[in-house]
């Protein structure tokens, strides 16, 4: 708490309302993205998106257009998805209760949990890897695993009952401080048993849905040959990769029309 009182990110903007929706649209840009990445997509989403029922109601490609360049872009479906369902469901109020929150289209364990301390300053445990960090540092010290189960027996030990909002907040910043001093080898997260380090971005299926998605937001149509030439890409594997966009709800498949200067195979656009 000292740390947090000297050297807390007090201007955050997502901690300076009360508002879930606000609260909500930065815990799920949060998730996988750092701070400073997410402050400027933070106020030009809200800016467009000011509550569930805008985000219920918009196009999705102009959601999607507004989170390009986040990354997880399922992130930015699953979002709107849960603006519809709090409005027909849930009165357009983002439920209280953690059951309803995990019932929700993008929300699981961690993210119900952080909703309840930040939007609803509800004694709620969760980890993060922030939160991780100071309790592998500063309760074990010499363990060379440590689980979440142990760090969650701490947690119930030491949360601030009367006021988890800003201990959360304490505990963010102050993890977050153990991790830029400690970089690599000595990081405290390399003793947890769920360290996992994200996967190599470079020529991955994740950043090659990303440059397909991209080129789908910018036009009518497209079709998967037009981008395997662009990306310079097999025609399979773009093939592979947008019929998995497909799937998930971000293309959908138009019918090709017929006549002399029909394109054989799939056409697809964004699902709007
Ligand atoms: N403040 C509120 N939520 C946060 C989060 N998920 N990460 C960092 N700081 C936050």
């Amino acid at each position: 708490m000292a740390f947090y009182r000297a050297h807390g990110r007090h201007d955050m903007p997502w901690r300076n309302t009360r508002d879930p929706y606000r609260i909500l649209v930065s815990e799920i840009m949060l998730q996988q993205t750092q701070v400073n990445r997410v402050g400027p997509f933070y106020e030009n989403f809200i800016k467009q998106f000011p509550d569930f029922a805008a985000l219920a109601g918009a196009r999705t490609g102009d959601v999607l257009r507004a989170w390009k360049g986040l990354g997880y872009n399922r992130r930015a479906l699953a979002l709107q998805q849960l603006s519809k369902v709090v409005l027909e469901k849930f009165n357009g109020k983002l439920p209280r209760e953690r059951e309803a929150l995990e019932s929700l289209p993008g929300i699981g364990k961690g993210t119900s949990g952080s909703l309840m301390a930040f939007a609803f300053n509800r004694p709620e445990i969760f980890i993060e890897t922030n939160i991780r960090r100071v309790f592998i540092h500063h309760f074990f010290p010499k363990k060379k695993i440590v689980t979440d189960a142990e760090i969650e027996r701490c947690l119930i030990r030491t949360i601030d009952r009367k006021n988890p909002r800003k201990w959360y907040w304490a505990l963010m910043d102050y993890g977050t401080e153990l991790g830029r001093a400690r970089r690599s080898a000595t990081n405290p997260n390399r003793r947890s048993a769920h360290y996992a380090k994200q996967a190599k971005f470079s020529g991955s299926d994740r950043e090659l849905r990303g440059k397909i998605l991209g080129a789908s937001l910018g036009r009518k149509e497209i079709i998967p040959a037009g981008v395997a030439l662009r990306f310079n890409e097999p025609v399979a594997r773009v093939e592979r990769i947008m019929a998995l966009l497909t799937k998930e709800g971000f293309l959908k498949r138009k019918m090709a029309k017929g006549g002399k200067n029909a394109t054989k195979g799939p056409i697809y656009c964004i699902k709007d």
